[in-house]
């Protein structure tokens, strides 16, 4: 079975599940905005309404994911009145899967139905203007993961074999980001995320290089999501939040409690910009 057919199967699976309480023509996962919630900021999850929520443990195909901080389950509901999918947590590529793993969440959103994507996720600040709690706007990347989930034979369901990365994240969408987080208040900066493998956190010779490279954040996840959704065609925002100064800038050392403790301190934040944004996309 390759990965169409697979995402085919989870797709089925979940609409079973999501649509089965209604026995009208609703459709639940529809023109809906697929969010992917990255460590620490999982329990905007937790306010999605008339909720259906569905472990990945149970979904055909899916991993299952054992992350600290990342909860391993899809939300469907409405959210500020909005339809929306929630992935409370994700696949990473340190945990060992192909990429073609890692990123089939989105796929499996894109058969669903959904119209954009939101993708979140913890970096480490590389910018020496960011903060801890720093929010960032994902304006381009750099795969450095020295992988890629589009390469083997080309799934043409899904797209076309050389998809153009020049607007791979939306420039409507990044626009309407700035314009909501101004309304709201909140700081929000744009840059370069660069993805590494881990799973350890780099060295500061690695964020030097980053830093010279042109990199602003860097964290090991989002990247293999952000190709498959470019090769698809789906609209996709990302945003980082800057839990940490990334190795050897300021000396400190890095560890994951640490890294989540930060993510929940500007959790209210992120919550309130994502719940109004979602409202104007
Ligand atoms: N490096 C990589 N990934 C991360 C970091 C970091 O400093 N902080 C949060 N995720």
């Amino acid at each position: 079975m390759n990965i169409y057919q697979k995402c085919v199967e989870s797709a089925n699976y979940i609409k079973g599940i999501a649509n089965g309480n209604y026995t009208d023509q609703y459709d639940t996962t529809s023109d809906a905005i697929g969010i992917i919630l990255g460590s620490g900021l999982g329990n905007l999850a937790d306010e999605v309404e008339d909720a259906t929520v569905i472990s990945y443990k149970d979904i055909p195909h899916f991993p299952m994911t054992n992350v600290i901080g990342h909860a391993g389950r899809m939300v469907i509901g409405k959210l500020n009145g909005v339809k929306v999918i929630c992935m409370q947590g994700r696949f990473h590529f340190y945990e060992g899967y192909d990429m073609k793993i890692v990123s089939m969440p989105v796929r499996v959103m894109k058969l669903l139905g959904i119209r954009s994507l939101i993708v979140t996720n913890a970096a480490g600040g590389v910018n020496r203007g960011f903060d801890e709690g720093t929010l960032m706007v994902i304006d381009d990347f750099i795969n450095f993961m020295g992988d890629n989930p589009l390469t083997g034979a080309n799934i043409e369901e899904f797209g076309t074999r050389f998809p153009d990365m020049t607007l791979a994240l939306d420039n409507k969408l990044k626009k309407l980001a700035f314009e909501t987080a101004e309304e709201l208040n909140i700081h929000l900066k744009k840059g370069v995320y660069m993805s590494f493998r881990g799973p350890n956190y780099e060295t500061p010779a690695e964020i030097h290089f980053a830093e010279v490279v042109g990199a602003d954040a860097v964290g090991m996840s989002t990247v293999p999501e952000l190709l498959v959704a470019r090769h698809a065609n789906i609209p996709t925002l990302g945003i980082s939040c800057i839990t940490n100064m990334a190795a050897g800038i300021t000396g400190k050392e890095l560890n994951h409690l640490e890294v989540e403790a930060v993510a929940k301190r500007v959790n209210n934040e992120f919550k309130s910009l994502i719940k109004l944004l979602i409202t104007k996309m």
